[in-house]
């Protein structure tokens, strides 16, 4: 079937007991991937869990190749969209180019970008945990974190006790507090972005509307510090947008946080949107909800894993993205594949740090990249008028002459799509192979215990692009 793949998961030799704090996206995969791994995961969940985000993401080929891997590619053919090209507009709805995410693009890649609706996700993730056998507590939300006892505390004045400990409790972080022994201030720095879905039926009926409806594309409009980012999702049945604002005043941020709580109706924010697109205009009417949600700027992590290494922190908990962006799901995916693989290897309680600082090395230098290439590009596409902005415009009405894929030359495909392919070409499960392969040997002598043989499982065939046919989304 397209997407899916028979997989015999690897199962570690010894069943680790396994909290994990915080049951959104980070928090359900690294439980899937942990209990599947043959390990025991309780997911502490502080709201009661029924809430679905409507809200769009974007899943670049390197998360949507872990999906696939997953097993998840019949219900994102269904669910998802793929994206066939990047529209980019002058505010006013002129086009000022285009970029197609050709097909032996993708094909090397060996996966599609795509979008897809948090909530929907977040079901499918669900749906693979709770056949695996996690166990989910909702309503369940943890005060506090012991690095020393390796234990956590909730509200309720319950304490459960873990071989590891895993924080992925969001970008408001707790568990991070106590992992790096300090508590970690930011500050609102200017961003806040603004998230909304619209029905596509009340877009049809207008002729306007209806082509937005029809294309799986990214539709981009670059405006003066505001960027609008806008796809298909939920099987097409809304269209999600993102307006992301900048230099936005401190006496507004103040209002608003990083959580994704609240909504309000779009008048709230008070924009002019008479000089925009009459697309994004008449959009505009159609809104009902927008979810406001500020960036908190902080300091990049040197480290992820707490002095003892029995706690360690994944998703935004450990490297908060600017809300909204290409890579924020990814991330959090990615860390999860890492820990799964990593913990489906281990043979003794006593490797837990060695395990530990195996994820940290993988992971550490991909994830601060992660967070300043996101930074770097919302700033970039949200610029003011200026020097910064015209390069850009002309840096993309240029990508738009190069798009004939028939001739393009590497020098022109590597100045389109250089810093991109960096951000692409990851893949989770073949960086812990390597990792193994390196320095496995060495950890199992260390404990004296017999070395897992390093049988070559379907990560290796993947990588080798024998399975590539299989892989449609
Ligand atoms: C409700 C919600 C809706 C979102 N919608 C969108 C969207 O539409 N578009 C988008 O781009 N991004 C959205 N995001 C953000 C997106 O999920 C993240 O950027 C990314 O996927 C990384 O997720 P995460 O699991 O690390 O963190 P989060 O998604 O923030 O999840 C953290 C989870 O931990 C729980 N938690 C926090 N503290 C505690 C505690 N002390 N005890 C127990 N549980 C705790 C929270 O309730 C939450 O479920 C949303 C996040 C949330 C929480
Ligand atoms: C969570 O709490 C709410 C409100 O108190 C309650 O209605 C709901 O049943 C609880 N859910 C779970 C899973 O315990
Ligand atoms: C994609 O690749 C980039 C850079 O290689 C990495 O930082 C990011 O975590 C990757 N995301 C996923 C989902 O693999």
């Amino acid at each position: 079937m397209p997407g899916q793949l028979v997989i015999n998961p690897r199962k570690a030799a010894v069943s680790l007991r396994i909290v994990i704090v915080g049951g959104g996206i980070a928090g359900i995969a690294t439980a899937f991937t942990l209990q599947r791994a043959g390990h025991n995961v309780t997911v502490l969940e502080r709201t009661d869990g029924t809430a679905r985000s409507q809200g769009g993401l974007r899943s670049p080929p390197n998360m949507t190749r872990v999906l696939n891997h997953w097993g998840l590619g019949p219900q994102l053919a269904k669910l998802a969209t793929k994206c066939p090209q990047f529209v980019f507009n002058e505010p006013n709805g002129e086009m000022m180019g285009l970029v197609q995410l050709h097909e032996d693009f993708l094909v090397d890649l060996m996966a599609s970008f795509v979008f897809i609706q948090h909530g929907d996700l977040q079901s499918l993730l669900l749906g693979l945990a709770e056949r695996e056998g996690v166990e989910f507590r909702y309503n369940a939300s943890v005060s506090s974190v012991d690095c020393d006892a390796v234990s956590v505390t909730l509200a309720s004045g319950e304490r459960l006790y873990a071989d590891l400990v895993v924080g992925a409790d969001g970008p408001a972080s707790l568990v991070r507090n106590e992992v790096v022994g300090e508590k970690i201030t930011g500050y609102k720095d200017g961003h806040l972005s603004l998230t909304l879905a619209i029905p596509t039926e009340l877009m049809r009926e207008d002729e306007d509307l209806r082509p937005l409806t029809e294309d799986g594309n990214w539709w981009v409009w670059l405006g003066p510090c505001t960027l609008i980012h806008a796809s298909l999702v939920n099987g097409r049945k809304a269209f999600s947008m993102v307006i992301a604002l900048q230099n936005v005043p401190q006496e507004i941020l103040d209002q608003y946080d990083e959580s994704w709580d609240t909504s309000y109706p779009i008048e709230h924010f008070g924009i002019d949107f008479s000089t925009f697109d009459i697309r994004v205009q008449k959009l505009m009417k159609l809104v009902r909800q927008v979810t406001p949600t500020v960036h908190i700027r902080r300091p990049i992590l040197e480290s992820c894993v707490c002095d003892r290494a029995r706690i360690v922190i994944v998703g935004d908990a450990a490297h908060p993205l600017v809300p909204a962006g290409q890579h924020n799901a990814g991330v959090s995916i990615e860390d999860a594949e890492t820990l799964g693989a990593l913990f489906s290897r281990i043979q003794h309680r006593s490797q837990i740090p060695r395990m530990l600082a195996a994820y940290e090395e993988i992971r550490q230098p991909r994830c601060s990249y992660a967070q300043d290439w996101e930074l770097r590009k919302r700033t970039m596409m949200s610029a003011p008028l200026g020097p910064e902005q015209k390069a850009r415009d002309a840096g993309i009405r240029r990508m738009t002459l190069y798009s004939d894929w028939e001739h393009i030359d590497e020098k022109r495909f590597m100045e389109m799509w250089g810093d991109e392919m960096e951000m692409f070409s990851h893949f989770a499960t073949e960086r812990v192979d390597d990792w193994w392969t390196k320095w496995g040997s060495l950890l199992a002598r260390d404990t004296g215990k017999p070395e897992v043989p390093l049988t070559p499982t379907v990560e290796v065939s993947i990588s080798s692009g024998q399975q590539r046919s299989t892989f449609v989304y």
